[in-house]
């Protein structure tokens, strides 16, 4: 049967500790030169109804990597925007490929596609969440940290995809994550998105960076999320991470961003570039885990 990546709730926890492994054997071999091909002949399909620098391009280059091939489907270009539905364009979409990555607005879109599909059908962000990000950047902790057991994340910005999925993955690895937002931008604390105790929402940024491992953000305006954006952004203004917030937090706390970064607005370029950052790590890792996402969901388990 085919699996999906809807939501970080699709993998267990023991699922996604297999992942990590097969993600660090990925960057291994990719370090070291070694060619490693599994998925030779196999096709993925990218539609982008949404930007994308990461998402995009390390998927394509993924895919050229583990020996396939990725098509890059703009919305606009395919027929399912002028109207064919989802229903019927999973069906074909089916017959072509051996898997389908979506990143676009309405969450419902994605589970139809998924629904419908008879291929896996990967999640590259919704405005409800963005679970291939936060594998990434747990992976990454993992690796900066030796293990994720009783690490404590601070998330510090907008109640966002990213935070909703921060959620789940916490809940699920067992992390602790502090949320800290304005009242009126905090995620909803619902238990099935991702709230089983190991989440805390606060107001104050500051409290939150106490003791923390990690200090956690990402852009105050997202995609699609446009409207009233000055107001936004002044409510946000006293969640910007800078350096006396870092200074806040443990001495060795280590700063991380999804990216995009708008720099001196959500984080300083003293931090972004400074000693504790290792966001640009972080962005590279999504290349290695969603390569081990794709031999996972591409490749049929052997008989
Ligand atoms: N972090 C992230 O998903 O980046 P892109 O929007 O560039 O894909
Ligand atoms: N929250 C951001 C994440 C970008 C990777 C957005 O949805 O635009």
């Amino acid at each position: 049967m085919k699996k999906d990546l809807l939501s970080i709730s699709d993998f267990s926890r023991e699922e996604i500790l297999d992942l990590f492994e097969k993600s660090s054997d990925l960057k291994e071999k990719r370090q070291k030169g070694i060619p490693h091909q599994p998925l030779t002949g196999k096709t993925l399909g990218m539609i982008f109804n949404k930007h994308s620098t990461r998402t995009r391009i390390s998927f394509e280059v993924g895919m050229f990597e583990l020996g396939g091939h990725a098509l890059f489907l703009t919305g606009d270009q395919l027929q399912l925007n002028r109207g064919e539905t989802i229903r019927d364009s999973a069906q074909v979409l089916s017959r072509y490929l051996n898997g389908i990555l979506i990143r676009t607005y309405d969450h419902d879109e994605v589970l139809a596609l998924a629904e419908h599909a008879t291929i896996p059908v990967i999640n590259g962000l919704t405005d409800f969440n963005h679970p291939l990000q936060i594998l990434a950047d747990i992976f990454t902790i993992k690796e900066k940290l030796g293990g994720i057991d009783g690490v404590k994340v601070a998330y510090v910005g907008d109640g966002n995809n990213v935070a909703y999925s921060w959620m789940m993955g916490a809940s699920i690895m067992g992390m602790d994550l502090v949320i800290a937002c304005p009242n009126s931008l905090q995620p909803s604390t619902a238990p099935d998105l991702g709230n089983n105790g190991h989440v805390k929402i606060i107001e104050d940024p500051f409290e939150a960076v106490q003791n923390a491992d990690i200090i956690y953000t990402d852009v105050w305006i997202s995609m699609g999320d446009e409207e009233d954006t000055e107001s936004k952004k002044k409510l946000l203004l006293p969640y910007q991470i800078n350096q006396r917030l870092v200074d806040a937090a443990k001495k060795d706390v280590m700063v991380m961003h999804c990216l995009p970064a708008h720099r001196e607005i959500e984080i300083t370029s003293e931090v972004l570039d400074g000693g504790h950052s290792i966001i640009f790590d972080q962005a590279e890792n999504r290349l290695h885990v969603q390569k081990a996402i794709l031999e996972t969901l591409l490749l049929p388990p052997q008989e």
